[in-house]
């Protein structure tokens, strides 16, 4: 650990040395010197990385200094006591070639609506895939423009290299937060007195830490940014998978990191499992092995899962199992499918040996001891309330296939899960496996204010990691396998009381229909769950989604919106709509939210739905190393205590390439 004075000293020189806020030159990079990683990386001994190098001269705007363009600036490493060498001296590697570009930027909102952007040239130089193997503390120094210098301090973790773990299953609630949490185990467990009779599994779990998930750049992150730095332990920007952002065009040169998948796999020979309700290129499931500036790159990430990473020496990951939804970046285009080099993904998988399936009787009796593809749908996979209670939903021309029939026989994400680990526990042998289940739409369904929909993708996650000890413990797995469940980032939800829905039908008055939310005392007691039965059992679900009394929930920001506080029973809820098409001029959408209150959004008029918040999110862990992950801490912090619990910090000397 590095001394907290020093934290202090370096985070008080850049206060002032730029303005930038809203809009950044490049993130990390106040001076006109850039390193990535930047100052304060944390790394794990012996994990691959790329250097990036870049020396700005801006053409105009407030930082002109009327510099040329330094091409020759020079860049040093230095275990703190040693001697600084050359970076190519000291990784043993041959100077790459001279990188020169350009790029404009806003330096505020007033540069944006007048349109003057800022012009700034660039010479950059990128070292690949080298490694620090001898934990402690290094300085790296670029030094540019005749003297200047930027300096970044680098701290290789000094972590226990015993393996606790033999295998390690992820959790991610997307968007989960405690608020969210709190307001599921409200409707789908039954509390008698104020004292509930049964509790989440998640409550269930030992060791509740806190993590914190701001990014390198930014406070707010996105699911890609925060992804990176559960799967790299180092933070990035917004929409980056395992890259620092540079500032050149290609989305697939920026600087990597190497993933806990990929080093897992690499020293062990550990198998790699991805799940989630989620189109599978979205950026949770694609944070285990991609990595690419831009998270929209999803033809090419479907490619990295079978192929590793293109056109570079990274160590190429197999993975056993992958199930999801997305089955546009899987038909070619001549069935309206976008995939890669517009080949056809699920021949591209077949060719390498994948079982593909695309429906659930098809998944339950897969052969456990192959590789396999599942794709269930095009999109995001459907959610447990539409799979479970409105199925007439599920009626859309959504088909795996391509053929436009509708995806009907869709798995949920614990029968996904459950099986993934058959096929690991199968595949993987003594060597263990990592698997990431992801429950992708409780974020995807704040995003668009259907808190109903997102509790239930909740509850079927918490039924799911339920599910997933009780299937451990009756295979004698339970023990050698940590179980976390957290989230990437939390939305700004909460419950506030509830909504007498009777009374708010029978109002003609907006003013007159708030009388029918009931707060502290008026709030009363969940009616979503066996009111009233005395023959309680745990069902993990609310017996009814449809109350006279439901719950007064929202969230902290919002587009234009009519608010019914009921269940949306014909489908995930659009809030917002534009009047004129292409006019990013949001309003409330007229045919959403019948009986309810207009109320007026705070978001910028071209957000159509809710945005990430700030807060802390919870992690609950159970297993060996559990006690690793009590206490609060950053998002990083658990790629090191996973990567400790797997006993990858010790590298593998024998590539050493330092010195
Ligand atoms: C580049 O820098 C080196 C060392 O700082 C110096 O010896 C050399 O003359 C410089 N070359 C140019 C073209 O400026
Ligand atoms: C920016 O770079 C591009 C290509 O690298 C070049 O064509 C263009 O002229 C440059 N723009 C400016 C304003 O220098
Ligand atoms: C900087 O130069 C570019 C290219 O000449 C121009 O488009 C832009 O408006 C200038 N920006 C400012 C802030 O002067
Ligand atoms: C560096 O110094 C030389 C000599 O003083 C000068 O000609 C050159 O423009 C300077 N370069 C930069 C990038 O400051
Ligand atoms: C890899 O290189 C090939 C051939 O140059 C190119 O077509 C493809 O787009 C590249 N892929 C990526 C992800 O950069
Ligand atoms: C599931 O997929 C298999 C193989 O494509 C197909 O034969 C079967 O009819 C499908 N079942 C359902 C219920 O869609
Ligand atoms: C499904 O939707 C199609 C087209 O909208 C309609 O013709 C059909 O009747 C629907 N089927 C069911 C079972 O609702
Ligand atoms: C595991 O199974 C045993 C035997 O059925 C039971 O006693 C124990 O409580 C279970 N543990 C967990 C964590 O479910
Ligand atoms: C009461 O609970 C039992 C057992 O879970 C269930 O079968 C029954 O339908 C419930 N009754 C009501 C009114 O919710
Ligand atoms: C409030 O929302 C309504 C409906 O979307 C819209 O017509 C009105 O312009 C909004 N008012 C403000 C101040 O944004
Ligand atoms: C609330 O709005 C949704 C979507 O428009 C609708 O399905 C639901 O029936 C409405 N609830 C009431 C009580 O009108
Ligand atoms: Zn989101």
């Amino acid at each position: 650990m590095k001394c907290s004075c020093s934290a202090i000293a370096a985070a008080a020189l850049l206060v002032g040395s730029v303005s930038a806020q809203t809009f950044r030159r490049l993130g990390a990079c106040p001076t006109l010197g850039c390193v990535f990683p930047p100052d304060q990386a944390d790394f794990l001994a012996g994990q691959f990385f790329d250097i990036r190098l870049e020396v700005h001269q801006p053409k105009n705007g407030s930082e002109f200094i009327g510099l040329p363009l330094d091409e020759n600036f020079t860049f040093t490493i230095a275990k703190t006591g040693g001697a600084a060498k050359l970076v190519t001296d000291y990784f043993k590697i041959q100077d790459p070639k001279l990188e020169k570009w350009n790029f404009t930027w806003f330096e505020d909102l007033f540069a944006r609506d007048a349109k003057t952007p800022t012009l700034v040239n660039v010479a950059s130089k990128a070292y690949r895939r080298v490694a620090l193997y001898e934990p402690g503390e290094y300085t790296a120094t670029l030094t540019y423009n005749n003297g200047s210098k930027t300096e970044a301090t680098w701290n290789v973790r000094d972590l226990a290299e015993e393996r606790k773990a033999k295998n390690i299953i992820l959790f991610i609630g997307d968007g989960m937060s405690t608020a969210s949490i709190t307001a599921a185990r409200l409707i789908g467990h039954k509390s008698i007195n104020g004292k509930y009779q049964t509790t989440m599994a998640m409550d269930k779990f030992p060791v509740l830490g806190h993590q914190m998930t701001h990014s390198l750049d930014s406070f707010i992150t996105d699911s890609a940014n925060s992804a990176s730095a559960l799967n790299t332990g180092h933070k990035s920007t917004v929409n980056c998978l395992n890259v620092y952002a540079d500032s050149s065009k290609d989305p697939f040169d920026d600087p990597k990191v190497e993933t806990i998948a990929e080093m897992f796999h690499r020293l062990t020979g550990g198998h790699i499992g991805i799940v989630s309700t989620a189109y599978i290129a979205d950026a949770t499931p694609a944070a285990l092995v991609s990595h690419t500036r831009a998270r929209s790159q999803y033809e090419a990430i479907v490619d990295t899962y079978l192929n590793g990473v293109q056109n570079y020496t990274w160590t190429d990951v197999p993975i056993d199992v992958i199930f999801g939804g997305g089955a546009e970046q899987f038909y070619p285009p001549a069935l309206g499918g976008k995939t890669y080099q517009g080949k056809d993904y699920y021949d591209e998988f077949a060719k390498q040996d994948y079982q593909i399936i695309q429906n659930r009787t098809s998944m339950l009796s897969l052969d456990v001891k192959e590789k396999a593809l599942g794709i269930f749908t095009v999109s995001n996979m459907a959610k447990w309330l539409d799979r479970n209670v409105y199925t007439q939903n599920m009626n859309q021309s959504l088909s795996p296939t391509g053929d436009k029939k509708p995806a009907l026989d869709q798995p949920g994400l614990k029968d996904m899960t459950l099986k993934a680990i058959d096929i690991l526990q199968a595949r993987s042998g003594d060597k263990g496996y990592f698997l990431l289940s992801e429950a992708a739409s409780i974020d995807k369904m704040l995003h668009v204010l259907d808190y109903d929909r997102a509790l239930g993708e909740l509850l079927e996650l918490d039924d799911t990691v339920k599910a997933t000890i009780a299937h451990l413990n009756a295979t004698n797995c339970l023990k050698d396998t940590l179980i976390l469940v957290t989230a990437d980032h939390g939305h700004g939800f909460d419950v506030m009381g509830s909504v007498d829905q009777h009374y708010l039908a029978a109002q003609n008055v907006d003013r007159k229909k708030r009388d029918a939310i009931g707060v502290y005392e008026q709030s009363g007691l969940s009616q979503y769950i066996n009111t009233g039965n005395l023959t309680y059992t745990d069902s993990s679900f609310p017996s009814n989604w449809d109350p006279r009394y439901t719950l007064f929930q929202g969230l902290m920001a919002d587009p234009d919106r009519r608010e019914n506080w009921s269940v949306h029973k014909s489908g995930p809820r659009e809030p917002a709509a534009e009047i004129e098409e292409d006019s990013d001029d949001f309003y409330v959408n007229p045919k959403d939210g019948a009986e309810g209150i207009m109320l007026n959004g705070t978001l910028p008029v071209e957000n159509d739905q809710g945005v990430h918040s700030l807060s802390d999110v919870p992690v609950y862990a159970m297993g060996p190393c559990q006690e690793l992950f009590g206490s609060t801490y950053s998002s990083i912090d658990i790629f090191y205590n996973m990567a400790e619990c797997f006993g990858l910090a010790k590298g593998s000397p024998q590539e050493d390439g330092t010195a």
